[in-house]
């Protein structure tokens, strides 16, 4: 049996730069990874594949990624070996969060290892690519990455990048990647010039980290849209902000938001405020960088 850990990402910067032909949109995002994870543990199954999930919420047939990951390295290498896969899930769903992406990029890597294929992770990364734009980033040695293209092309940040501390608050609603850019598109947004462009927001990053010059570049183009849809967007932000978060940002198409705070007590001290006054529907998570980089990263333990 093998046990995996799947972290979340957040998106510190995520720029639309317009509508491409095949109907995705071409992006520049800055994608970290943070301790916040599923747990999948995958045991070989000669009768066939099943997946079991401790959140009766999520689907666990066909349409599940973890699924789909599986079936796609089946045919990718005309194996018929099976597994039993169990997910534990902790990521919340259609958060923003990439947690269905992480646990496809995890389930390519687990089952490459469980059926011994041999695949290069610049293999995987293109199988990857086929089930999520964010699957490769979590297939990639980086802990954060400049993601283009449709997100899926992968640049991670060179050299050691301090950790980073953030208090994360995730309202009660979840919000469906696909509607918001459709609705982003409905809303005729304008593309505006950034004040802070990515490689801006890395600098920032790899140079102490720069917190005061990283808040300033946090951008979040899909912000608008996902208020829309989510107003208690606006009120988490207003939040954070209050509770003295050096910077504040939505992740992904939402409706997740982050605060960035300077350190550890910051972060936990931010989260009691918030929790004091809060709905309780919101979860109120300190989160931080996920500190592991090359493989086998997110290895957990081979039982
Ligand atoms: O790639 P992923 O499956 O995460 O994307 C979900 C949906 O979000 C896509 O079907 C597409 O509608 C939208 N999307 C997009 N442009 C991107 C990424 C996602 O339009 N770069």
């Amino acid at each position: 049996m093998i046990r995996l850990r799947a972290p979340a990402k957040l998106n510190l910067y995520l720029r639309v730069l317009g509508r491409r032909s095949d109907g995705y949109h071409e992006l520049e995002t800055l994608l970290e990874r943070i301790d916040l994870a599923d747990e999948l543990t995958f045991t070989p199954a000669p009768g066939g594949m099943t997946l079991t999930c401790d959140e009766p919420a999520l689907d666990c047939g066909s349409a599940n990624l973890v699924t789909q990951a599986a079936t796609l390295l089946q045919q990718a290498c005309r194996t018929a070996q099976g597994a039993a896969i169990r997910l534990a899930k902790r990521i919340p769903i259609a958060a923003g969060l990439g947690g269905g992406s992480s646990d496809a990029a995890t389930t390519l890597f687990g089952l490459n290892r469980l059926w011994q294929l041999g695949l290069q992770i610049s293999k995987l990364c293109e199988l990857g690519a086929q089930l999520g734009s964010d699957v490769p980033f979590f297939l990639e040695e980086a802990v954060f990455a400049i993601g283009r293209g449709r997100g899926e092309r992968c640049e991670p940040l060179a050299g050691r990048v301090p950790s980073l501390w953030h208090v994360l608050v995730i309202p009660d609603e979840r919000l469906s990647t696909k509607e918001v850019y459709e609705g982003f598109d409905r809303q005729e947004s304008v593309l505006t010039e950034p004040t802070a462009s990515v490689t801006m927001c890395a600098h920032a990053l790899c140079n102490g980290p720069d917190l005061a010059g990283l808040a300033k570049g946090l951008r979040n183009d899909l912000a608008p849209e996902a208020i829309r849809r989510c107003p208690a967007i606006r009120d988490i932000q207003h939040a954070l902000h209050t509770a003295g978060c050096v910077g504040v940002g939505v992740s992904g198409s939402g409706p997740s938001v982050f605060g960035l705070c300077r350190d550890a007590p910051q972060a936990h001290h931010a989260a009691r405020a918030i929790q004091h006054d809060s709905p309780p529907a919101w979860r109120i998570l300190v989160v931080k960088t996920n500190e592991l980089t090359a493989p086998p990263w997110s290895w957990g333990h081979r039982v």
